[in-house]
């Protein structure tokens, strides 16, 4: 970096972000995002409270981010309004209680919202950096999400020098925005590995406010091993993949993978990569796990274009360490590129994501805990689901012990249609839901995805609806009231 912006403390930098103002902030997960002025602003916050002065933000962020940013600023109470994703225990304990306005998004919508001006004025951008030019290039770190659209909209940028991140890594981002209607055209992506962007993220020099150095390293945790609920479903998934091959419905070079975020889906990459028949594939997703680097060092995994290096802390040391040979194999996008229904359509993608609960009628519930209780949010899995070549969704068939089916008789909140939903898998096997009638998509998933122990419940439920979808209004959330009501689906009466 050169000596020609303001250098500050977090505190300083702080100091000039105003209560009110809305901030959007760089990174997508944990990965990109900026730590140590986020911890700052908290603490700001609570200082203007504990003084008896309002002190809240918007904030605009990729996705999810670490605790320096979701945790401290709902902690402290300081939260206006958030969108469009997040996993914060604490964030997620303040939007159930109603203390923190949240605004669950498809991500790839929210730069062009931004941009459109739906959700208000971006004051400022606070944007982690690996490096930073005089002429105002910035260079993300291993985090895209909405950079670019914050950067050209805010007043004032404030960047986050992280020298964790070498700045080698400048040529593993490919920032292209496209242009609003009625002038938009169509995305030069055609293959997972195409590059129509720059390297860097351009923005005024003269809206940099200033440079806080820090040396952080990511806050993103580690995934939990596989087990033997995890194990299976990423082997149904695969033995699904091959049955289509042989069919003729996969082509034999294979078609681009998204996968989704948590353990499932990074378990079921790793049961992909096992399977001998599989060949080698490409990734084209949002965010890139442990499971795809793994997978990338066994050759089974060629390229993968994502917005995020969501991975562990030791699995990044790893990929700064040898760049030669992860560098031209990973590439990461804004999120309006990387989940972009134009492109997810065009590549064909195989799409596995993970649901909170499914109906067996092929409705998914992504977010709800009994329709109630946000989890996280729907993130990406709405951008893929519906624009994929095959859309699947995993979950283990019981959820807390066995008292929660992930199957019941209607969604308590429903994030993906039956309309977009291709395949149901869980531990116990494969629902292929194409084609069928809703009668017939509840009699398989009852027969190859329910857990044995709500087999009979779900099979006379069936047996009371009448019509076309034969829900039954009076019944439909018996699952979910014997769950608030005794603890145990199983208690559920018709
Ligand atoms: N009711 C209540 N709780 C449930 C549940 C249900 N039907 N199903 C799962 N859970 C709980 C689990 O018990 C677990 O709780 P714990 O953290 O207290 O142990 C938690 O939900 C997470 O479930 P887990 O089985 O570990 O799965 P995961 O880490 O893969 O996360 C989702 C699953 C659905 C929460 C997660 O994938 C998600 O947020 N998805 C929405 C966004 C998305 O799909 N993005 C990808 C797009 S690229």
């Amino acid at each position: 970096m050169s000596r020609k912006y303001a250098v500050m403390s977090p505190e300083e930098a702080a100091s000039h972000i105003n209560n009110d103002d809305n901030i959007g902030f760089s990174g997508f997960t944990a990965a990109g995002c900026p730590k140590a002025v986020p911890a700052a602003l908290a603490k700001r916050a609570e200082a203007e409270h504990a003084a008896g002065n309002p002190f809240k933000v918007g904030m605009f962020t990729g996705a999810s981010t670490g605790d320096s940013i979701d945790g401290n600023l709902a902690r402290a109470k300081a939260i206006k309004f958030r969108t469009p994703y997040q996993s914060s225990k604490d964030l997620r304990e303040a939007i159930n209680s109603t203390e923190a306005p949240y605004f669950d998004l498809h991500l790839s919508h929210l730069a062009q919202m931004l941009r459109y001006g739906f959700l208000g004025k971006v004051n400022c951008a606070i944007i982690e950096a690996s490096d930073l030019t005089d002429e105002g290039e910035i260079i993300p770190t291993s985090g895209v999400g909405i950079s670019p659209t914050i950067c050209s909209l805010a007043d004032k940028i404030i960047v986050e020098l992280n020298a964790k991140h070498p700045k080698e890594i400048r040529g593993m981002h490919d920032i292209y925005t496209p242009l609003d209607p009625p002038e938009r055209r169509e995305i030069p992506v055609y293959k997972p590995d195409d590059r129509p962007g720059r390297p860097y993220i351009k923005v005024d020099p003269s809206k940099i406010l200033c440079v806080v150095h820090t040396d952080l390293p990511n806050e993103g945790g580690s995934f939990t091993p596989v087990d033997e609920v995890t194990a299976q479903i990423g082997d149904n998934v695969a033995s699904f993949l091959v049955s289509e091959m042989k069919a003729g419905r996969i082509p034999q070079s294979f078609l681009p993978v998204q996968s989704g975020v948590g353990n499932i889906a990074n378990a079921v990459l790793g049961a992909m990569g096992d399977n001998a028949v599989i060949p080698q594939f490409n990734i084209y997703t949002e965010v890139i796990q442990d499971a795809v680097i793994d997978l990338m060092k066994k050759d089974r995994v060629k390229f993968a274009s994502g917005c995020s290096l969501t991975v562990s802390n030791p699995v990044m040391e790893e990929i700064y360490g040898n760049l030669n040979f992860f560098k031209d194999k990973l590439l990461l996008r804004p999120q309006e590129i990387s989940n972009n229904p134009e492109v997810i359509r065009r590549l064909g993608l195989i799409t596995i994501n993970t649901a909170l609960e499914a109906d067996i009628f092929g409705n998914i519930n992504s977010t709800h805990v009994t329709g109630t209780k946000m989890m996280n949010g729907i993130g990406g899995s709405g951008d893929f689901t519906r624009n994929g070549y095959l859309s699947i969704f995993v979950t283990p068939s019981v959820a807390k012990g066995d008292k929660i089916s992930a199957i019941v008789p209607m969604v308590a909140h429903a994030d993906h249609s039956e309309h977009s939903v291709s395949i149901l898998i869980t531990e116990y096997g494969v629902a292929d839901l194409r084609g069928k009638s809703p009668i017939q998509r509840a009699k398989i998933i009852i027969d190859k995805c329910v857990h044995p122990s709500y087999k009979a419940l779900l099979t006379d439920y069936l047996k009371i609806g009448k019509g076309h979808t034969p829900q039954n209004l009076k019944s439909c959330f018996a699952f979910h009231n014997a769950l608030n009501d005794t603890g145990d689906m199983h208690n559920a009466k018709f």
